[in-house]
């Protein structure tokens, strides 16, 4: 399998104004493929948001290396579309101009990404709100909009840090359907944080479970579960069983010492429905 994010020993220690360090994660060591949908559950300040922040270039981690297509990350880079936890939509654009924020920084043509914002917009249920501006949307519209930016300029790979963490049950469970729309129209390789187990097993191929800071990768957990997934497949036996583990993992995490690292695969052998194996 090809990979498109690697980590390679990665570890990042802050460093406070009184010189006082603090390890945030540790050897963290892992490899996503191309197109896949890869989710991290872990404690509080355990190292997610750290660790996407590295992948996207904007930390730089004091060791190991994060290498994205097998180019090594240095700086800010354009590989990524970055969805954070709140939407951040600019107050005094429009829905259409938050959206095409990253075509003006980046000094696109204007015209064609227009119409790729537009067709962006109308794929999420934005369509007729292009020109109002975000006060005049709701939550889980304005979380919908800062995805579509995240899009616009067709970065191979998406990170997204708790996005719809504020949202109420039933918009975010529509999110989940879109999110899982886009994802396999585009075939992007995902990288999404969420404290919601059932919302990791929902989405993912594979769970990345960390252990309490400094973050360490206390097991990777196939999630062999066929595709397009459905709203109700929380029922399903095998479902409940993944989100089961993943709660026993990070129990384990919160009362056991140094964790080990591990590879689970629940259920092994099937076919994803997007033809590869998760
Ligand atoms: N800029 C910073 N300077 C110093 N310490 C930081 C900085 N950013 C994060 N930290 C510390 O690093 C640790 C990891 O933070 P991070 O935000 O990556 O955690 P997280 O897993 O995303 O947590 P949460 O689930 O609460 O969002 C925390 O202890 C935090 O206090
Ligand atoms: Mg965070």
């Amino acid at each position: 399998m090809d990979s498109a994010i690697e980590f390679g020993d990665v570890r990042m220690d802050y460093v406070d104004d009184d010189g006082e360090t603090l390890c945030a994660l540790t050897d963290v060591g892992f490899q996503a493929a191309e197109g896949e949908f890869i989710s991290f559950v872990g404690p509080s300040g355990c190292g997610k948001t750290t660790l996407l922040k590295i992948t996207a270039g904007l930390l730089t981690p004091t060791g190991g290396e994060v290498r994205i297509q097998g180019h090594p990350v240095w700086g800010p880079t354009q590989d990524v579309g970055f969805v954070f936890q709140s939407a951040v939509l600019l107050r005094w654009r429009t829905i259409l101009r938050n959206v095409m924020l990253q075509v003006e920084v980046r000094g696109l043509d204007k015209k064609d990404y227009t119409r790729r914002a537009l067709a962006l917009l109308d794929l999420v249920g934005l369509k007729g709100f292009e020109n109002k501006y975000p006060y005049q949307l709701s939550g889980g519209m304005q979380q919908r909009a800062a995805i579509c930016r995240a899009l616009i300029h067709d970065p191979p790979h998406l990170l997204m840090d708790e996005p719809f963490g504020a949202l109420d049950a039933l918009t975010r469970e529509q999110m989940h359907l879109e999110l899982q729309d886009i994802w396999m129209q585009s075939g992007k390789t995902v990288l999404f944080v969420t404290h919601s187990i059932p919302e990791s097993v929902f989405l993912s191929d594979r769970v990345v479970v960390f252990s309490p800071r400094p973050g360490r990768i206390r097991e990777v957990v196939t999630v062999d579960l066929p595709r397009p997934r459905e709203i109700g497949i929380e029922t399903d036996v095998r479902f409940g069983r993944l989100v089961s583990h993943i709660r026993g993992l990070l129990e384990t995490t919160r009362s056991s010492g140094r964790p080990q690292l591990g590879e689970t695969v629940l259920f092994g052998g099937r076919q994803s429905a997007r033809g590869k194996k998760a």
